[in-house]
């Protein structure tokens, strides 16, 4: 039998009730024993400043770093404010590719998902994303896309995903992301 991924995630929403973070608390039932997923907090990142950073990494941002680069891969779950990446996700990632390197995402394989009340799923933030991953030499997984619309009604008060549709489209996304995570074993990662 193949080895279980450890997976990590970050979620672009802080909120408790999020449903972002509720999607990925959803994923490790829906992927059957291919993985394990641990949710890792930004909660306790400061505002980055250079001067910060001069006095050395925060706790909180070496402990995510860490648990990253451990990890055979990342799933960041995101919803889209005013077009665009969230702040607080934003500001994680610029504190994630600072220090010695490599930094957090260098060669770390990456897969996106986003919900939104809305009917565009996240799709700007998810390219805005993915542009910054890009930039950070961060292998992120081309297609397939999930962009979950209305999730509002995909969920239910306890953020149980409850959509049969979106729980198919996300078992076959995993599918995806697993295959995609092995392609960049972390051996063979510098
Ligand atoms: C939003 N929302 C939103 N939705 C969207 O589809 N496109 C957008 O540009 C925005 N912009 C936006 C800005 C700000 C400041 C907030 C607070 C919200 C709505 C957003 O998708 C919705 O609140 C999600 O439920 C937030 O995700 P979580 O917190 O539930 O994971």
């Amino acid at each position: 039998m193949t080895t279980p991924l450890e997976l990590v995630a970050l979620s672009g929403s802080l909120r408790a009730r999020s449903y972002n973070t509720a999607l990925l608390r959803a994923l490790p039932e829906l992927a059957g024993d291919r993985f394990t997923l641990t949710l890792l907090s930004i909660h306790e990142f400061p505002v980055f400043n250079h001067d910060l950073e001069l006095d050395g990494m925060p706790p909180a941002v070496t402990r995510v770093h860490r648990a990253i680069r451990e990890s055979d891969g990342l799933i960041i779950g995101t919803p889209e404010y005013n077009h665009g990446v969230p702040g607080g996700l934003k500001n994680a990632i610029d504190w994630l590719s600072r220090g010695p390197m490599p930094h957090g995402f260098f060669g770390i394989p990456t897969a996106i998902v986003g919900a939104s009340d809305g009917a565009f799923g996240t799709t700007r933030a998810q390219y805005a994303l993915r542009q910054t991953l890009t930039a950070l030499n961060a292998p992120t997984l081309p297609a397939p896309q999930v962009l979950i619309t209305h999730v509002d009604q995909k969920m239910d008060a306890e953020g149980r995903l409850t959509d049969a549709t979106t729980r198919g489209v996300l078992t076959h996304w995993l599918a995806e992301v697993e295959r995609w995570m092995r392609r960049f074993p972390k051996s063979e990662r510098s």
